[in-house]
């Protein structure tokens, strides 16, 4: 199974690419994780890539398109993967064609997450992460049980930099101008699916399946 998830930001990219990843034992691969855990251990990429994520902006295309290559390089994604966050501009998803040429695969499904703006901004506003085991709860529908701590592994939970009200207007502006046109594009290609982003989260794994057909 190789998926990749698309749709904009705080549609429910990343908690559906976990159940993909349970339902179907291939690695959940999400590049905005990726770029935060390097951003936190301060390499090189990291700050670099800060710099842009904490503007709501896109992280330069060759930073992420080696980043990518070199994940799905790893044995754990040569069974299959679900990308979250990547591709994002139309260069990033012909690196991605390219790297699956190479290895005579292709992509099974592309999911299209969709959801209004105003539902968006509210979750958004409403996420919390977890820093250390990067678990994510939302405080008006999937809260912790204990007030700001992971019920996962205990540590204080955290508010996303990218998620102040002001960052996550230009991040959905940079997913009309760059990403959206990748659901036209994929769609082209025939490989394109649609998902609400709305759906009570109960029901998610059910849909997941009947959508994928697997
Ligand atoms: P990234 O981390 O990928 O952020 P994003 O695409 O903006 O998406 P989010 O993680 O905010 O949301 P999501 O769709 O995963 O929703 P979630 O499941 O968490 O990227 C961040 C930044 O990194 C980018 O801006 C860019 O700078 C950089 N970057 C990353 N990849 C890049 C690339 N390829 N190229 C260049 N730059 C790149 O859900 C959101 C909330 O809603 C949660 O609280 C969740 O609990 C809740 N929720 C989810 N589903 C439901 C539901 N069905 N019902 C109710 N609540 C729900």
């Amino acid at each position: 199974m190789r998926i990749v998830l698309l749709g904009p930001p705080g549609s429910g990219k990343g908690t559906i690419a976990k159940i993909v990843e349970e339902l179907y034992r291939v690695p959940a691969i999400t590049t905005g994780d990726m770029l935060r855990d390097a951003a936190a251990r301060g390499t090189p990429l990291g700050r670099t890539a800060k710099s842009y994520m904490d503007r709501g902006e896109l992280v330069p295309d060759d930073l992420v398109i080696s980043l990518i290559k070199e994940r799905l390089s790893m044995p754990d994604s040569t069974n299959g993967f679900v990308l979250d966050g990547y591709p994002r501009s139309i260069r990033q998803a012909e690196a991605l064609e390219e790297i699956l040429r190479s290895t005579g695969n292709r992509l099974d499904c592309v999911l299209a997450v969709e959801l209004d703006d105003d539902v968006i901004v509210s979750r958004l506003s409403a996420r919390r992460s977890c820093p250390k085991c990067g678990a994510v709860y939302n405080l008006i529908n999937k809260p912790p049980k204990r007030q700001d701590i992971c019920d996962v592994c205990g540590s204080v939970l955290v508010q996303r930099e990218d998620d102040r009200a002001e960052v996550i207007r230009r991040r959905l502006e940079v997913y009309r101008e760059k990403t959206r046109l990748l659901v036209d594009w994929y769609t082209a290609r025939g490989a394109v699916k649609t998902i609400r982003g709305d759906l009570p989260l109960g029901e998610l794994p059910a849909v997941i399946r009947r959508t994928l057909g697997a």
